[in-house]
């Protein structure tokens, strides 16, 4: 900032780096809540992103130049959340020691628990939680956060050559965690006093184009998070195939149509179908209702994972479903018959006022397509 420069210094925006799309939140200061006053998307070239990570740096960076023009953002700082596969996030117990003594320590731990050499790794390391051991000693459980270096400098490098400032990378997972955190309470059981105290798990699922994050936090602290290619571009691309489609038309099948009702009657063909994708109907449903079911079996081994490391939880009663891949018709039902929890639409907008400015209806569209950039530019709320 100038020495003459007056006002306050803008928050940095939140950018989702996606497969399909790149987002972006811009918030400001507000009371009770801070306000939404911007945002937008641009589609990645094609190519530049794979499964998460940016590869063509320069059309990258050449897509994020033409957002902030279109967009207007006002600040050119950013937090830059990724997600991918190869970006390793794990629970470890240690010895008690110090945030800054761990930070020291962690770069000599770290290899026991990632499979990247810790040369190629940029390592992030949390306390989340203090026990005793078997000895009685003070041990700590540091949640570890490894990433492979060439994936941080591309995506760092794309962020400056569109004349951006990233401020910090984050972790997708955990931003969706922050525009879910509403309170503490909406992670604590609603089922009265006495059982609040009980510690309680919940299972956050963002389902977007090409990658669906899946995290799981104990009292609203992320401890485990993984991200699995399985997302919403599956569906429409087994739809495309099976029934030689194009991808629009089985996109256009999915969305109007989804998911039957779960031992409900078949309800009418929407009258916005155009007549040639009407025949499908319910050839699309069935190759859905399969694909979902894949989707579900991923999402079961991913908690049964978690289970088996968890000390105080055996199974997850709740799970909140983020990401415009949420909104396919009667998804909800089909996981908490599934997995046998109760399924909720996360309401990311519950984090913030919007602005007058933004159209309500369109923000209402976009409100599940939100849950990272938005969870990104709150981080320097907290
Ligand atoms: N009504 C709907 N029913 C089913 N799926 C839908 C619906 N609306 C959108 N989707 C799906 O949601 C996905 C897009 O989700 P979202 O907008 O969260 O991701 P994105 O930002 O485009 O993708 P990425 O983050 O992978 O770049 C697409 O697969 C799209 O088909
Ligand atoms: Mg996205």
């Amino acid at each position: 900032m100038g020495m003459f420069s007056v006002g306050k210094k803008s928050a940095p925006i939140g950018l989702d780096i996606g497969t399909n799309l790149f987002r972006a939140v811009q918030l400001a200061p507000g009371s009770p809540k801070p306000q939404l006053i911007n945002y937008g998307s641009i589609k990645v070239p094609v190519g530049a992103v794979v499964e998460g990570e940016i590869v063509d740096v320069e059309a990258a960076g050449y897509a994020l130049s033409q957002l902030w023009k279109t967009a207007g953002f006002t600040s050119k700082n950013v937090i830059i959340g990724i997600a991918s596969q190869r970006v390793v996030v794990r629970l470890v117990g240690m010895p008690y020691m110090d945030q800054s003594e761990l930070a020291g320590a962690i770069q000599f731990q770290a290899q026991d628990y990632i499979p990247i050499p810790v040369e190629e790794a940029i390592i992030d390391a949390q306390i989340v939680s203090e026990y005793l051991g078997e000895n009685e000693e003070k041990m700590m459980e540091v949640l570890l956060v490894a990433a492979q270096r060439d994936m941080v400098n591309n995506t760092v490098s794309a962020v400056e050559q569109a004349g951006l400032k990233p401020q910090i990378i984050d972790l997708s997972a955990f931003a969706i965690v922050r525009s879910l955190l509403a309170d503490d309470s909406f992670f604590l059981s609603e089922e009265g006093a006495e059982e609040e105290t009980a510690v309680s798990a919940a299972a956050l699922i963002n389902i977007s184009s090409g990658l669906t994050n899946i995290v799981v936090v104990e009292q609203g602290v992320p401890r485990f998070a993984r991200v699995t290619p399985l997302a919403g571009n599956d569906l429409t691309q087994a739809i495309a195939d099976s029934l030689g489609l194009t991808f629009d038309e089985a996109e256009e099948l999915k969305t109007k149509v989804g998911l039957p009702e779960i031992g409900g009657e078949q309800l009418p063909v929407p009258s916005d179908l155009p007549d040639n994708l009407k025949i499908h109907v319910e050839a699309a449903q069935s190759i859905m209702e399969n694909q979902v079911g894949h989707f579900i079996a991923e999402i079961r081994r991913s908690l049964d994972y978690y289970l088996t490391q968890a000390t105080q939880i055996r199974n997850i009663t709740r799970l909140v479903i983020t990401g415009s891949g949420a909104k396919l018709n009667n998804f909800g039902a089909y996981i908490e018959r599934g997995l046998q929890a109760k399924v909720e639409i996360g309401a990311p907008l519950n984090q913030v006022q919007p602005s007058p400015k933004i159209p309500p209806d369109m923000l209402a569209d976009d409100e599940l397509s939100l849950a990272v950039s938005l969870g990104l530019a709150l981080r320097s709320f907290q």
